[in-house]
C-alpha cells in the first residue's frame, strides 16, 4: 500500500522475494477484462463465509482479536504463510492464531513481490492467507493483488471482516445510521497523493446533512479537512469524533466538533491510524423511534416496493418473536 497513513514498519518478514511474475498490471487488465466478457461462475456457486479453494483474502477486523469472524480464525489457524497488513494488524493476533506460520509484512512491498510470494507457497502445497484489516473491501487494494493470482491460476475469495467504522460506532455507542438523524454512511478518504482535490467529496457528504462521514486514511490531514469544512461554510459545531486505533488495548476518543477537533488532535499527536466520524449521529442524540418497531410492527409489511427492506426486516423479526 502507498497510503502516507501506512506504518511502514517491517519487522517479520523472513521470506526470500522471487521478482518473475510478470506485469500485474497486464493481470489486472486481463482479468478486467474478462470480468466484463462473463460472470464469475463462483457467484453463484459460493456464499460469503463459505469454504473454498485458493488463497483467501481475510478481514482481521479492527483490532482486538475477539472481531475476527470464525471463519478467519480457521482460517488463520490451518495457516502455513500470513501476508499481513504490517502495523494495522494487532500483533497479539498474529500470536494468538498465527503461532506456528511463517509470517510476512506486505507493508513496502510492491505486487512484483508479493504475488510470486503467495503464489510459489500455494503451489508448494502450503495453506497461504493474506490478512488485511479491517475489512479487505475497504481500502485495502485486495483486488489487484487477487487479480494477479487468478491470472497466474492461483484461485481467490474474500473472508470478510469488521471494518474500523463499525468498531468505532460501537465504541461511540452510537448507529450510523440513526433514524431522523442520519439517512446514509460514507466510507471516504480526503485528498492526497491518490485523491486530487475534485475527487475529494468530504464537503458535499457533509452538506447534505443526513450522512455520517466516516473518513480513513484522514489522520493526517484532520486539520486541512476541517479547514476545508470551514471555508465550505459547514456549521463549526457539527460534531466530529476521531478514534483512534479502535478495539485496541490503547483505543482513544477524542469528541469534538469542525470548528475545534484539529486543535484536540494535534494534541493528541495522531498521525495516523484513526477514523474521522463526522455527522449528527456521533452524539447519538435527536433520532425518532422507527417504523420498524412502531407503525411497522402494528400493520404488518406494506405493498410498496419502497418499504420492503422495512417490511421483511419486520416480518423476520416478528416471526423469531422478537418484540
Ligand atoms: C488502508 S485503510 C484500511 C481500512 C481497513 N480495510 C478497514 O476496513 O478498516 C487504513 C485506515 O483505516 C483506518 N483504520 C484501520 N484500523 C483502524 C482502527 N482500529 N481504528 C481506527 N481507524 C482504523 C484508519 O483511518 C487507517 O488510516
Amino acid at each position: 500500500m502507498t497510503d502516507t497513513e501506512t506504518d511502514k514498519t517491517d519487522t517479520e518478514t523472513t521470506t526470500p522475494m522471487r521478482t518473475d511474475g510478470g506485469d500485474p498490471q497486464d493481470a489486472i487488465d486481463a482479468q478486467g477484462k474478462r470480468r466484463r466478457e462473463e460472470l464469475d461462475d463462483r457467484i453463484f456457486e459460493h456464499s460469503a463465509g463459505d469454504e473454498q479453494e485458493g488463497i483467501p483474502f481475510v478481514g482481521a477486523g479492527p483490532g482486538n482479536p475477539r472481531l475476527l469472524t470464525v471463519a478467519g480464525k480457521e482460517l488463520l489457524e490451518a495457516a502455513d504463510l500470513v501476508v499481513h497488513a504490517g502495523s494495522l494488524v494487532n500483533s497479539e493476533l498474529l500470536d494468538e492464531y498465527c503461532a506456528h506460520a511463517e509470517l510476512v509484512n506486505s507493508v513496502g512491498k510492491d505486487l512484483e513481490e508479493l504475488i510470486p510470494l503467495m503464489r510459489d507457497a500455494y503451489e508448494d502445497g502450503e495453506n497461504v492467507v493474506r490478512l488485511h484489516s479491517g475489512d479487505p473491501a475497504i481500502y485495502g487494494a485486495a483486488l489487484e493483488q487477487m487479480d494477479a493470482l487468478e491470472h497466474e491460476g492461483v484461485p481467490t475469495h474474500f473472508v470478510p471482516g469488521v471494518t474500523s467504522a463499525f468498531a468505532a460506532s460501537a465504541t461511540l455507542r452510537t448507529q450510523l445510521s440513526l433514524n431522523e438523524v442520519s439517512n446514509h454512511v460514507a466510507f471516504t478518504r480526503p485528498q492526497g497523493k491518490t485523491l486530487t482535490e475534485a475527487e475529494d467529496h468530504i464537503s458535499e457528504f457533509v452538506e447534505m446533512g443526513d450522512v455520517t462521514t466516516c473518513i480513513y486514511l484522514g489522520t493526517h490531514a484532520v486539520r486541512e479537512t476541517m479547514d476545508r469544512l470551514l471555508e465550505d461554510d459547514h456549521d463549526p459545531e457539527t460534531p466530529v469524533a476521531v478514534i483512534y486505533h479502535a478495539s485496541w488495548p490503547d483505543e482513544d476518543v477524542i469528541i469534538g466538533s469542525v470548528g475545534d477537533i484539529a486543535d484536540k488532535v494535534e494534541e493528541a499527536g495522531y498521525r495516523a491510524s484513526a477514523l474521522v466520524v463526522i455527522g449528527d449521529a456521533v452524539t447519538g442524540a435527536g433520532y425518532e423511534r422507527s417504523f420498524l418497531y412502531g407503525d411497522w410492527a402494528n400493520r404488518g409489511s406494506g405493498s410498496s416496493d419502497a418499504n420492503d427492506a422495512d417490511a421483511q426486516a419486520n416480518e423476520t423479526e416478528t416471526q423469531a418473536g422478537d418484540d
